[in-house]
């Protein structure tokens, strides 16, 4: 990545806004979280009274031998367990609560936005790449939220309550301790920023790899076919150590607080050993009160262990949140007016006046100048090589992205003016890959109409020459394709796709190399079908095999982005030009 780092201002208040919005999320389980602040408070309280009295227990037990005090502990001190039990098990179920939910609810939003962004989106992003945001960051955040407040809260105010109790029970051993402090927030301030770039590399690693894996699966046919197994394999690797280096940068920089801690820890321990010992010798301090100075530090040492792993947990979550915020900072590129034009009745017109278009990541122009009109109820066909333009002209009937000048105008709308929804609700698209989802038939069938009935559904299949295979598939209409329609062959996959957009019924059916996998009989019954169901609505149809485009209206033949030739096939044909050439060297 080769960002220009940002001046320290800009920086920080780039970071203010990233905490605020996660924060956002988690505002609205105020009362819970207040109810978990409480639990820990009490779980605080509970830990110092412990220590508290442990020397005057063991003054009592041991030194001075007094029975009712040994009663009075073996009755006391259950309670007291029992009374931090709950508070724990309250405060981590708490904690969890909240993670889950806010975790819920960013999943959720996540899930909503990337339907709401334009295709242009999934032009720069790789879906392994999100997936890997959605899932892996996403556990990030959610063990960030869990666990931050249990340690930034309850043992931080642990220690502090441990802090006061010995301060109160003397106050110059109690500074001693103190020393530890600026010590280590100086070694974890070094070691968090480590951290956080480590952190932030190795997740877009995890993306890297999930985005192999993905791509060894769906093409595992021409990756065994082609004997590129071990290739595949051999960049994996690459890609897996590269991962492995980064991850283990973040590790070290985590794994080293932690022993530092602990030795930090154990120095103090011995301070206090050394000048317990001679404060005892010297009369100046107790059994008792070196005691509870002892407790006071194994207690201690868990939850001062998790506020040194608290910035590690901080900075990984905040990486990771980063990532996820990107995603739902993107904004659709396709933007919808805010009084979008109503065209709840479509005759069906078209027309493209000067259209010019270029794709963001290619510097050539894909259309150029394009203009034609289309009359409601006409069959117009597009033609023309392979790479001319076709599906992109396709691709803005649906306003998947917009022209970058000139005008497409659906009734004289022009699409500009229209909110997409509306205007796709009268769009019916055989995609030129086809695509199914793991869904039954039926199912993937009433995509194009949700509330369709059985009837509905049939007669699609049958106009889309569908019927025979699906009655002769085990579960009929009920069956499960599979991932991307798998369990089925391409010429039965596209019929499926033609019935989806027939069952719509649509004003405008834009079919873009709709039969191309279909044998030449199942072509002709698929076309005269969609004549008979469609008639009287707009067709826009994208072949290669001429002899499917015969009988459209208009022919528009594209070369390079350029409309070349229009015409009626037979006027073509005497024209003598590119369609004629094209049509000879098919037949
Ligand atoms: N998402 C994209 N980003 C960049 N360039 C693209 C993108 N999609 C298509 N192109 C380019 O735009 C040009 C036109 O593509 P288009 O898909 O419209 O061709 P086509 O006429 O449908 O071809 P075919 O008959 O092979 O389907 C091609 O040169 C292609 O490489
Ligand atoms: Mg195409």
């Amino acid at each position: 990545m080769s960002e220009i780092p940002l001046p320290r201002e800009e920086r920080k208040k780039q970071f203010r806004a990233l905490v605020g919005s996660l924060f956002k999320y988690v505002k609205p389980y105020k009362l819970r979280f207040a109810q978990a602040a409480v639990s820990m408070i009490f779980l605080a309280a509970i830990r110092g009274a412990v220590v508290y009295i442990l020397g005057p227990v063991i003054q009592g037990v041991f030194i001075d031998k007094k029975l009712e005090i040994l009663t009075l502990v073996i009755i006391g001190l259950p309670v007291i367990f029992v009374f931090r039990m709950a508070a724990e098990y309250i405060n981590a179920y708490l904690m969890s609560w909240i993670g889950q939910k806010v975790v819920q609810q960013i999943r959720d939003d996540l899930f909503n936005h990337i339907h709401r962004l334009s295709i242009e989106f999934y032009w720069r992003k790789r879906s392994s790449d999100v997936m890997s945001r959605v899932i892996n960051d996403l556990n990030n955040v959610q063990s960030t939220i869990q666990f931050i407040p249990l340690y930034g809260i309850r043992d931080i105010l642990t220690v502090t309550s441990l802090l006061g109790v010995l301060f109160y029970i003397n106050w110059r051993f109690a500074l001693v301790s103190l020393v530890i402090l600026p010590v280590t927030a100086v070694i974890l301030g070094i070691l968090g920023k480590k951290m956080r770039q480590a952190s932030k590399e190795s997740n877009i690693l995890v993306g890297e790899i999930s985005h192999k894996f993905q791509e060894s699966l769906q093409g595992i046919t021409v990756v065994k076919a082609f004997n590129y197994e071990d290739e595949a394999i051999r960049k994996f690797r690459v890609t897996n150590d590269k991962y492995f280096s980064r991850m283990m940068r973040y590790l070290r920089a985590t794994a080293l607080a932690g022993p530092l801690m602990e030795f930090l820890g154990s120095m103090i321990l011995v301070a206090i050993i050394y000048l317990g010992g001679k404060a005892i010798f010297a009369g100046t301090m107790t059994t008792a009160e070196f005691f509870s100075f002892i407790a006071g530090f194994f207690t201690a040492y868990m939850p001062l262990k998790n506020i040194a792993n608290l910035n590690a947990k901080l900075q990984m979550g905040l990486a990771s949140w980063e990532r996820i915020h990107q995603i739902l900072e993107e904004r659709p590129a396709v933007i919808v007016t805010s009084k979008p034009g109503n065209i709840t009745q479509l005759a069906g017109k078209i027309e493209f006046k000067n259209v010019n278009y270029k794709y963001p990541s290619r510097e050539t122009q894909v259309l150029k100048n394009l203009s034609f009109v289309i009359n409601p109820g006409e069959v117009a066909a597009i033609v023309g090589p392979s790479g001319s333009g076709k599906t992109t002209v396709i691709h803005l009937l649906l306003r998947f992205f917009d022209p970058i000048t000139g005008s497409i105008s659906a009734d004289g709308h022009d699409l500009r003016d229209l909110g997409t929804t509306d205007l796709r609700r009268h769009i019916g698209l055989v995609t030129q890959d086809t695509i199914l989802f793991d869904d039954t038939v039926f199912r993937n069938i009433t995509i194009g109409k949700p509330d369709a009935s059985m009837e509905e559904v049939v007669e699609a299949a049958k106009a889309a020459d569908a019927r025979a295979f699906i009655d002769a598939m085990p579960q009929g209409y009920e069956t499960i394709l599979g991932e991307r329609g798998i369990k089925l062959s391409g010429g039965q996959r596209q019929r499926l796709a033609i019935a989806r957009a027939i069952i719509k019924k649509p004003k405008i059916l834009l079919l873009d190399e709709a039969t191309s996998n279909l044998d030449t009989a199942s072509e002709q019954a698929v076309q005269s079908s969609i004549e008979k169901i469609l008639g009287g609505r707009t067709v826009v149809m994208v072949a290669h095999r001429l002899s499917t485009v015969r009988n459209a209206d208009k022919i528009f033949v594209l070369k390079k982005g350029e409309l070349a030739e229009t015409g009626s096939h037979q006027e073509l044909l005497a024209k003598g030009g590119i369609y004629r050439g094209l049509y000879e060297a098919q037949s």
